[in-house]
């Protein structure tokens, strides 16, 4: 496996699953049909317990899977996930803890930001590519354009409350690269075990594409 920018990954979207299981062996049910339907990078959050399993399993459902760590909220997060398997680390914020663990890990971390503030400190760090989140209660397609203005060289990954609706509009924008979100997988088509409509859900997202790819 090599090692992956976070600029590559994400243009492997345009759609990058968020997701959380109750069990390893659901994670890897889901894993294989989202792949099925084309997709290639996905975020599996330490939302539950099963996360770090979930990530060791569905790492290695193919060669070209790319596995991520999603919900980084503590720094000694990174190293158990680069540990599990992960090639990515998704925060929804972003501290110097977070940025220091996530380097020395290896992990290439895209991190959380919602105002300017938290832009200016990602761009110091060094950041490229920043999450929006959470993308729509944050202002949406609005505040993505009007980020633009001060902040022209930034791309995002805006993640949260974004739908198959909403997903052609965030990504006709030219500062995102990709969109994140959990509408591929609707809790009670996860529950049924339908991993057929998975794989048609995944396959709609891998349709839609971003200017950025
Ligand atoms: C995230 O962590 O990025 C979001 O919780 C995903 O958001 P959604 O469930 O609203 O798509």
């Amino acid at each position: 496996m090599t090692t992956k920018q976070v600029s590559d990954i994400v243009r492997l979207g345009p759609v990058i699953p968020v997701l959380a299981f109750d069990s390893a062996e659901q994670g890897e049910n889901v894993s294989r049909a989202l792949y099925a339907g084309g997709v290639k990078v996905l975020e599996i959050t330490l939302r539950t317990e099963a996360g770090l399993k979930a990530i060791e399993r569905a790492s290695q459902l193919a060669p070209d899977i790319v596995v991520g760590v999603g919900t980084l909220i503590q720094p000694r997060q990174c190293a158990l996930a680069k540990k599990a398997g992960a090639q990515f680390g998704v925060s929804p914020g972003l501290t110097k803890e977070m940025h220091q663990a996530a380097l020395d890990a290896g992990l290439p971390l895209l991190p959380g930001v919602m105002t300017p503030t938290d832009i200016i400190t990602a761009l110091e760090l060094g950041y490229e590519i920043v999450k929006f989140f959470p993308a729509q209660p944050a202002g949406g397609v609005p505040m993505l354009q009007a980020f633009h203005g001060p902040f022209p060289a930034l791309k995002f990954c805006p993640t949260g409350g974004i739908t198959a609706e909403l997903a052609p509009h965030f990504l006709s924008l030219p500062n995102v690269v990709c969109v994140g979100g959990s509408w591929l997988t609707p809790k009670a088509m996860v529950a049924a075990e339908n991993w057929d409509e998975i794989t048609r859900l995944a396959r709609a997202a891998t349709e839609l594409a971003a200017p950025g790819h």
